[in-house]
């Protein structure tokens, strides 16, 4: 065996912070907290717009007219039914499937029955990322009700987007405050620059491939813990712990142990992401309705702790994130920790599909031909530098 050659590692890995393209689409500034949809603010969205209204503005740049905005629900509306084929493929996935697995496996499906796939024009992707969006809320109410041997629910035509996916999945019509609090969820989840998944998509899209393979690795990327992952696995953490008293020594004993704490910093944010505290307020809300603060209490508890530990230990403040508040929010509307992933993909969708958009049609100058970035090998080379080539009946 030849040494190993070794040579500078790279000194920025995983691309943080490192411009790779330009984009209309979203910003977030970490140092102040903040984060803009193509220039208004999460908060002043959160607080006034529907979720079909942020839709609309992730894919045409601007805030829809009453006129505008009705003839774009209306599309989403009508396009939200499934191909009895594609609930026939749901039914025969084994019921322990992953949710973010039949979501990634399912939007190929919805491909085949696009009749604008094989068109390349803007105008087709607009349609299909308008039909993403409506159908992505089908298909995971759909496998919901499969997997617990239920009958999918159709969807209505008379509801908002969101107050239609709780429909869908319960059946039952949800009260107006349920169907709000989860318009609000989807307005926070829609976009996020290039987060892993986003750039995932982009990615894809910038080899020329279609809106639903970038969509459908984006899923993929979606579903790691330490991205949107990381908000079943707060849930997760929270029911572990089970009390108060408990989470100062959860806590100390996961950090000792070097793991994380999910929900907790950013890659970005160095300050309160600010989707955190809109997500506190709406779960403090639902804990007054339903008069239970225990699992609110004891969320509230590990960010104090995480906070204080990392003071001590690494003299640095940490926050929590936009998957620190949301799994408690959706615990406390009764849907399942699994589903919560899966929840956050029927809303970021709207933002991949805007960002495969602005990577196909943007000005030549603002956007990269295909992306190709570079790594530093630090392996071994053949020949005078390293290994000789040993025909297989003369190796060891
Ligand atoms: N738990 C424990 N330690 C953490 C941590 C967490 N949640 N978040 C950051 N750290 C540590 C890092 O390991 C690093 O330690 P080191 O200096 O000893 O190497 C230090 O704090 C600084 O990390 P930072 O550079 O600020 O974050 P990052 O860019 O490395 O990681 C995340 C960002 C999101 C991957 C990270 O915060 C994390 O894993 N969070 C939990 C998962 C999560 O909530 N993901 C959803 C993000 S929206």
């Amino acid at each position: 065996m030849t040494e190993q050659v070794c040579y500078p590692q790279v000194k920025n890995i995983g691309l943080r912070g490192i411009p790779v393209a330009d984009t209309r689409i979203s910003v977030v500034d970490g140092v102040q907290g903040e984060l803009q949809y193509r220039g208004f603010s999460i908060e002043d969205l959160a607080g006034q717009a529907t979720f079909e209204e942020v839709v609309y503005l992730l894919f045409y740049g601007k805030l829809p007219s009453g006129s505008q905005l009705d003839f774009f629900s209306n599309q989403l509306r009508a396009a939200r039914a499934l191909a009895p084929e594609i609930l026939e493929i749901l039914a025969g996935r084994p019921v322990t499937a992953g949710p973010m697995d039949v979501l990634q496996g399912t939007v190929p499906l919805l491909a085949d029955w696009d009749p604008d796939l094989g068109d390349a024009s803007r105008e087709s992707f607009q349609r299909q990322a308008l039909r993403l969006t409506a159908q992505l809320a089908t298909v995971l109410a759909a496998w919901h009700r499969i997997r617990k041997g239920l009958k999918p629910v159709s969807p209505r035509d008379d509801l908002g987007h969101a107050a239609n996916f709780l429909y869908m999945l319960s059946g039952k019509e949800p009260s107006e405050h349920m169907a709000r609090t989860l318009d609000i969820c989807l307005v926070l989840h829609a976009d996020h620059t290039f987060n892993a998944s986003t750039f995932t998509a982009r990615q894809v899209a910038s080899s020329r491939a279609h809106m639903y393979a970038s969509v459908a690795a984006a899923i993929g990327a979606l579903s790691g813990e330490l991205h949107g992952g990381a908000n079943t696995r707060v849930m997760e953490m929270i029911m572990e712990i089970g009390s108060v008293d408990k989470v100062a020594e959860y806590i100390k004993a996961r950090l000792d142990a070097g793991e994380r704490i999910m929900g907790m910093g950013h890659a970005v944010y160095k300050t309160i992401d600010p989707r955190a505290p809109i997500l506190l307020e709406m779960s403090r809300e639902l804990c007054s309705q339903t008069g239970d603060q225990r699992l609110l209490e004891i969320t509230e508890e590990v960010c104090r702790v995480t906070q204080a530990e990392f003071r001590t230990r690494k003299d640095m403040d940490i926050f929590p994130n936009v998957d620190f508040y949301s799994g408690i929010t959706y615990s406390l509307m009764g849907i399942e920790p699994d589903l919560f992933t899966p929840m956050f993909a029927i809303s970021r969708v709207a933002g991949w599909c805007a960002h495969v958009i602005e990577e196909r049609f943007a000005e030549a100058q603002e956007k990269p031909a295909l992306y190709r970035p570079k790594a530093e090998y630090i392996g071994e080379y053949c020949g005078d530098r390293g290994c000789t080539f040993t025909p297989l009946e003369e190796r060891g």
